[in-house]
């Protein structure tokens, strides 16, 4: 239940760069659940902005050209919704235009804002006049989720949910400080959700019943049960939604990431200065070899496209423990098909069916009642409805 209104305990987490766009999040919050935009670089779905912009270095320009593609986003996905589910909009907090897309979203009709990457500690101020929008933070433990709630309490304001995501498992930028600490055991699920609810009970916060979405490795019907019997209320995925027919990206992408074995998924260090989780592919296979020679020449100079797209970047900034690649370009690389070039994100666990591409229909119906559909044949009246 988010904001009075009840979905089904399935979150699509936000992708970017392009990942999930509002085709994706749109068919996920139509069939009842929550879907999920990614904002980063929009304008990359739409050839008008990157006409405008695709050769431009005016960060103000494409800045702007990314606010309008977050509204046309929204608009789009909340036409495919067409009342149901929750559309949301991921805003990840390193990026440098985290307060105007939180803003943007809001002003656009998004439902909900989902902020991970660094702590949201201002969101509540950025969203006040928008008390209908749900705000979420994305966390992976304990401490970090009762600095959060400790620090929006004193603002009057409380999470609409939480979601718990274990660096262990999920795709993209990892909320642990380096790549050798993302198996610790604190951020295992059954430890955070326990330490979480434990938590909510000595803040006297228990009866507010803030929803805890459990995200990273999720990939069938039986984990989905097990996590709801630890206390979760719902679950989130990325690399299973990623790879669904409806997903924004190029068939390549989606090819990319269910062909990839457990030996080709690897962690490193992203220009983000968080540990980061992908395909090895041609790129990052060149990419990790030259990583230390690179780091240890590593100095600040310009921003190598003009677009400043994170608040600290390692290559930007020259930060030798940080990763030294521009992300903007090897994200949209990837998300334009591109398999030599690009960097693919990834989970490390496999996928609900294995390396087919199947509709969101077909994997919302598979996590909540086990049935592996055999073919793309059921009807949206199959789908259990929310209680
Ligand atoms: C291609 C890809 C891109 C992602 N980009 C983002 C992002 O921009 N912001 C974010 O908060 N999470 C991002 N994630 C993480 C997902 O939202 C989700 O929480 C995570 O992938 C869950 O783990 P799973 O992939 O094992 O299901 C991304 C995941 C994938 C697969």
């Amino acid at each position: 239940m988010i904001k009075g209104k009840t979905l089904l305990p399935i979150v699509q987490g936000g992708m970017g760069v392009g990942i999930s766009a509002h085709r994706l999040a749109g068919n996920v919050a139509q069939a009842g659940g929550v879907g999920t935009i990614s904002s980063v670089d929009l304008r990359r779905h739409h050839a008008d902005l990157m006409a405008e912009t695709g050769k431009s270095r005016d960060k103000a320009l494409i800045d702007r050209a990314n606010l309008v593609a977050l509204d046309r986003e929204i608009k789009a996905a909340k036409g495919i919704a067409a009342g149901a589910g929750v559309v949301a909009v991921n805003i990840m907090r390193a990026v440098s235009e985290y307060a105007n897309y939180v803003r943007q979203a809001c002003a656009s009709g998004a439902d909900a804002v989902v902020c991970g990457a660094g702590l949201p500690l201002d969101l509540p101020e950025l969203t006040a006049e928008h008390p209908d929008v749900a705000i979420i933070p994305i966390l992976s433990d304990v401490r970090g989720i009762s600095l959060i709630l400790k620090k929006w309490m004193r603002k009057n304001r409380l999470p609409d949910a939480i979601v718990i995501e274990n660096p262990k498992y999920a795709a993209g930028h990892l909320g642990a400080a380096r790549p050798e600490d993302v198996n610790d055991p604190h951020f295992a699920f059954p430890t955070v959700l326990e330490g979480t609810r434990e938590l909510l009970r000595q803040l006297d916060l228990e009866k507010e019943n803030i929803p805890l979405i459990a995200a990273g490795g999720v990939h069938s019907h039986e984990q989905v049960k097990e996590l709801m019997a630890l206390g979760a209320n719902a679950v989130q995925l990325g690399t299973p939604f990623a790879v669904t027919e409806e997903g924004d990206a190029h068939v390549n992408f989606k090819r990319v990431l269910v062909d990839a074995k457990p030996e080709d998924i690897v962690t490193f260090m992203s220009v983000a200065g968080l540990p980061a989780r992908a395909v090895k592919t041609t790129w990052l296979a060149n990419y990790l070899d030259k990583e230390e020679k690179m780091q240890r020449r590593a100095k600040p100079q310009q921003c190598t496209v003009g677009f400043d797209c994170l608040h600290q970047c390692g290559l930007r900034d020259g930060i030798p423990k940080s990763g030294q690649f521009c992300i903007d370009t090897q994200l949209a690389f990837a998300m334009n098909g591109d398999v030599k070039r690009g960097l693919f994100f990834r989970g490390s666990e496999p996928l609900p069916f294995g390396n087919e591409i199947r509709s969101v229909r077909d994997l919302i119906d598979y996590l909540l009642t086990g049935r592996r559909p055999a073919a793309n044949k059921l009807d949206a009246g199959t789908l259990p409805q929310p209680a």
